[in-house]
């Protein structure tokens, strides 16, 4: 079996499409604001593209950039300066802050309803009870990957490989309200492929280059490759692409599967953040 390629590039664009059709018959803009601290590279990129975008669908997009060395007290005053603005409904505080900050304080203090990236405690909590305001859009994105098939996630095993807040545990609760079987393994976990081999959905967000091997993988499976690894031969996956399309029914490539989907959908939640001002 030769896997069929899931194109979130392709997916993404009509997403986006759909966003930006929506905005245009808004008589308001959204606003979008984006802090970044210091000067991370690949942080950079990230904001940027997510700039560009929001521009591109007629979203109004604040950027602060601001100093590596700016004190803890000092952003979350930015923040809650951010919390105040009327024509702000989304705010994005790109991860990851300096060391002397402590990010969850700092992603905690954005206002929940302005929460574009579903990181606060409330959005958090609001998940696990079914009554989903904010969620967060990589999440969103596996999900909408999925469905892209065609294949019906009720009833199927599904396993996800990371329990980060931001990527495994949102994944997990959302394949519950899909009616999945979940299983989350980590690193702690002992035999990972004995789960894997069971999967007819696979997630994989543990950040480890290709960890993800032929052998591990269902015939027929779904594969969600979240990764995102900067590595000697460029950017891979977790999932060993070229061996694991050889036994999957279903993968996403890396680049051009979560990633554009993550942030068409982010932008998504921009419009639903809006919706919750009115
Ligand atoms: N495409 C996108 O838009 C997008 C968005 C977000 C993240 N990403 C990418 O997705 C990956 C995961 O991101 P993240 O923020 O969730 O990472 P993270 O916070 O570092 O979490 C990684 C998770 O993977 C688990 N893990 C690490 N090594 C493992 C191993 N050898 N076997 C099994 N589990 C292992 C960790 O387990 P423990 O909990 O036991 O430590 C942890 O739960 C990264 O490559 C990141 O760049 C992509």
């Amino acid at each position: 079996m030769v896997a069929k390629i899931i194109d979130g590039k392709e997916l993404s664009k009509k997403i986006l499409e759909d966003v930006k059709k929506k905005i245009q018959q808004n008589n308001q803009k959204p606003g979008l604001a984006i802090v970044l601290v210091g000067n991370n590279p690949a942080s950079e990129i990230y904001v940027g593209l997510k700039e560009k975008k929001s521009k591109e669908l007629g979203i109004n997009c604040e950027r602060y950039d601001l100093d590596e060395l700016i004190s803890e007290e000092e952003l979350l005053n930015r923040v809650d300066e951010l919390n105040q603005k009327k024509d702000i409904h989304g705010i994005v505080v790109q991860l990851p802050l300096p060391q002397h900050i402590n990010d969850e304080l700092v992603v905690n203090s954005v206002l929940p309803h302005k929460d574009v990236d579903g990181f606060t405690p409330v959005n958090q909590g609001n998940l696990v009870n079914d009554n989903n305001m904010l969620v967060p859009a990589t999440a969103r994105a596996c999900i909408e990957l999925i469905k892209s098939t065609g294949t019906e996630i009720k009833g199927k095993n599904a396993v996800i490989i990371g329990r980060s807040k931001i990527v495994g545990k949102p994944v997990f609760l959302l394949l519950l309200q899909e009616n999945a079987t979940a299983t989350i393994c980590h690193s702690k976990t002992k035999n990972i492929a004995k789960h894997t081999k069971n999967a007819d959905i696979l997630i994989a967000a543990c950040g480890v280059p290709k960890l993800v091997k032929k052998d591990m993988v269902k015939e027929g499976a779904i594969v969600i490759d979240v990764g995102i690894n900067r590595t000697d031969e460029g950017i891979v996956g977790d999932v060993d692409y070229e061996n694991v399309k050889e036994v999957a029914g279903h993968i996403t490539p890396v680049p051009g599967g979560v990633g554009p989907m993550t942030i068409a959908l982010l932008l998504d939640n921009i419009l639903q953040a809006m919706e919750l001002h009115k």
